[in-house]
């Protein structure tokens, strides 16, 4: 199929852009791709790839934009339950880490989550992929985390990779295990994170091999902060994760500093996702590594907080900077890349240019898919959004309503428009 008429054509060809170098979109004024099966063949403008495949079915982009579909690569798709009376307390001014210590946040969610079926798992999951997918994203990084014990983290991920299976909406698994302290452990964090490392990791790896064994294998993600992990206890867990052939991933300084972003660069994961308040030294750390600094800009708003990722150090020290939605039902119920975008403009001083880029390739890279996804190049999955509007830059600048108009995932294209309609 040829799409041809686009706007603007936005590839982001080149992989994953570092520091200054963010927003480079590789537009194609009245652009045109052809894609066979799932894969895409050709890129370029409408003339040339119309004079080249005269023959194809086409779609007409109708003089939209058409970009990549957005990958949000920080996500802990997978919960029962929800937090609303919570939001309520944060609302009326209880700190959202009081809640965790007093037995709530993440841990009310793992009381739900250890009682649900993989049925009712599923079953709530489904609909924020619908959301997720309907908003544009065609790739979504999904944390395990909400179980804290082995026989219900393994289910989230048995329940994770049936809905990969099922769903158009591509998942990468991340276990997230050290999440919080799980509650048998209150009185000993050191023992739980012993549990995790000596016992579940080993047992994780045997799981995957005998049932997932077509996957990749999964991030194996860390907590790293006051009231959840140590810096010590994130070293701990990470290190027998790697030893095990697991890729790396954290969550850093959400709240205070411990020093996990530079641990991560270290460690040479992924990500490192959070990064709040950072301290110069991480950052630097950052920019020379190949791990991908994850801002999560709806976590802050969610929280009515007023601290954002530094993005401005992070470029200005050469790292690789990617958004996130971090959908998650305490801090940042939200499945909207658009919106993360919207945040990363406003909060970050990123420019639509910069923060679309941050949505899409350097995303890609932080949940190290940017060879499959993430641009529109030759040989690359199709997965492409065309949007409602014929000017990238208003991605960002319109916000809380949906921009895609057609989602192509692996070659398939999908519509959101239902228009006005009568049931009666
Ligand atoms: O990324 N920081 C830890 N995890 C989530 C919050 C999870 C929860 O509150 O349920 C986050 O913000
Ligand atoms: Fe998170």
């Amino acid at each position: 199929m040829l799409i041809h008429s686009a706007s603007q054509l936005l590839t982001l060809t080149g992989g994953p852009q570092r520091g200054k170098a963010l927003g480079s979109l590789g537009v194609i004024e009245n652009g045109a791709v052809v894609m066979r099966e799932e894969r895409i063949v050709a890129v370029g403008t409408t003339d040339e790839l119309r004079n080249a495949y005269p023959d194809e079915p086409t779609l007409d982009a109708g003089r939209c934009v058409l970009m990549p579909g957005f990958v949000d690569p920080h996500t802990h798709l997978i919960w029962a339950g929800d937090r609303a009376n919570e939001f309520e307390m944060k609302m009326s001014g209880t700190p959202y880490l009081d809640i965790l210590a007093a037995g709530g946040g993440i841990l009310s969610t793992v009381k739900a989550t250890r009682t649900a079926s993989i049925e009712t798992l599923m079953a709530e999951t489904r609909p924020r992929m619908l959301r997720m997918f309907r908003h544009g994203t065609t790739t979504a990084e999904a944390k395990t985390g909400y179980g804290l014990q082995t026989s219900t983290e393994l289910r989230l991920l048995k329940a994770l990779i049936a809905l990969n299976d099922e769903s158009p909406l591509e998942l990468a698994f991340t276990f997230l295990g050290a999440h919080a302290i799980a509650p048998e452990y209150r009185e000993d964090p050191q023992a739980y994170a012993d549990e995790v490392a000596n016992t579940m990791l080993p047992m994780l790896k045997e799981w995957w091999e005998t049932h997932a064994p077509r996957h990749s294998p999964p991030f194996v993600d860390v907590f790293c902060e006051t009231k959840a992990f140590t810096l010590e206890q994130s070293r701990q867990i990470l290190t027998r994760a790697r030893s095990l052939g697991f890729p790396l991933k954290i969550h850093a300084d959400e709240f205070d500093n411990l020093g996990g972003a530079s641990l991560a660069a270290e460690m040479n994961a992924a990500s490192a996702d959070h990064l709040v308040v950072t301290s110069d030294a991480d950052i630097e750390a950052l920019g020379r590594s190949d791990t991908v600094a994850v801002a999560l800009p709806c976590t802050p708003f969610g929280l009515a907080e007023s601290h954002y990722t530094p993005a401005k150090k992070l470029l200005d020290a050469n790292a690789m900077l990617a958004i996130a939605t971090d959908c998650n039902p305490g801090t940042s119920w939200n499945e909207s890349m658009q919106f993360a975008i919207a945040l990363a403009c406003r909060y970050m001083k990123l420019t639509p240019a910069q923060a679309i880029a941050a949505a899409t390739i350097n995303a890609a890279h932080a949940i190290r898919r940017a060879d499959s996804v993430g641009s529109i190049e030759a040989g690359k999955q199709a997965d492409m959004l065309i949007l409602s509007v014929n000017d990238y830059r208003q991605i960002g600048y319109r916000y809380g309503t949906n921009l895609v108009k057609h989602i192509i995932k692996r070659g398939q294209v999908y519509s959101v428009d239902v228009g006005y309609y009568r049931t009666a």
